[in-house]
């Protein structure tokens, strides 16, 4: 595991209490940031995620907020700038598939025009927004964002063709972003191959033994191999932005 001295940082990290986003939390707490846990849970799982990052040690502050409602992200980026008075990250890892089940590309017909709009709300224009709401404090403090698209995006399909278009759409989000927001602030994102989260155990069984089969490595990713990544491209990576890390074991 890799470790940095962030102490004294502040990171806001969106779906974080699940899965990549609470294993983020837990690096980013343990190298001594001050955490903003955001998540659409249930008070109850959001309650209980941070008790666990406390007993870790972890300084945490969560809002229970989706970030596909605009009023809901400044409520999260606020909660940062009044608790702790400034932000240095931003982790844009909420996503969502609208589906319980993966839909093989050549199934046009199941892609509902309401699952487009839940999908791009959510997974495009949310890091949109939370980009839009922390850059001034971005800029104050030379942070950094990182964002979480999709190997989706370049090679695997992914859960349906409007979720693979959306993290690809990421991709160039976060370049322009990049661009828009320097030379003050980083802004990249990484591309994550099957991962075991409570995302993916929803899945088939059949499809984490595809997903470890398709990679070089013949493993699937755990939720800490992808905040490490994270972690290096806030805290370190001094000479990177715009850029999309494809971290997916080695899609063959
Ligand atoms: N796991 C993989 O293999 C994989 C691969 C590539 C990319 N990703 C991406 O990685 C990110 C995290 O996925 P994960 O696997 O860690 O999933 P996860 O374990 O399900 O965690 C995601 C968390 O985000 C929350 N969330 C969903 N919609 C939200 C919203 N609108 N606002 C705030 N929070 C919201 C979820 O809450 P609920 O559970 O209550 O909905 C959940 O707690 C997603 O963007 C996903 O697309 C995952």
């Amino acid at each position: 595991m890799i470790s940095a001295n962030i102490e004294g940082k502040v990171v806001v990290i969106t779906g974080g209490a699940s899965g990549i986003g609470y294993a983020a939390a837990r690096l980013f707490g343990g190298c001594g940031a001050s955490v903003v846990l955001n998540d659409i849970a249930d008070e109850e799982v959001l309650n209980d995620a941070a008790s666990r990052l406390r007993q870790d040690g972890v300084e945490v502050t969560y809002v229970r907020a989706d970030i596909g409602i605009a009023d809901d992200v400044a409520r999260t980026i606020d909660t940062a700038a009044q608790t702790y008075g400034r932000l240095d990250y931003l982790i844009c890892n909420a996503g969502v598939s609208a589906t319980s089940k993966p839909i093989p590309l050549p199934d046009l017909d199941a892609v509902t025009d309401d699952m487009w709009d839940a999908i791009l709300r959510v997974n495009l224009l949310g890091p949109f927004r939370l980009a839009r709401a922390a850059a001034p404090y971005l800029k104050n403090s030379r942070g950094a964002i990182v964002s979480t698209s999709s190997a989706a995006a370049f090679t695997l399909s992914g859960s349906s063709i409007a979720y693979a278009a959306s993290k690809a759409a990421l991709v160039k989000l976060t370049r322009d972003l990049a661009i828009a927001l320097g030379p003050e602030v980083r802004v990249n994102a990484v591309a994550p191959g099957f991962i075991k989260t409570p995302w993916t155990a929803r899945f088939k069984p059949e499809w984490e033994k595809r997903g470890v089969e398709n990679t070089t490595l013949k493993k699937a990713g755990q939720p800490e191999d992808v905040a490490e990544l994270m972690l290096y491209l806030c805290a370190g990576a001094a000479f990177m932005t715009g850029q999309t890390l494809i971290i997916d074991g080695g899609v063959l």
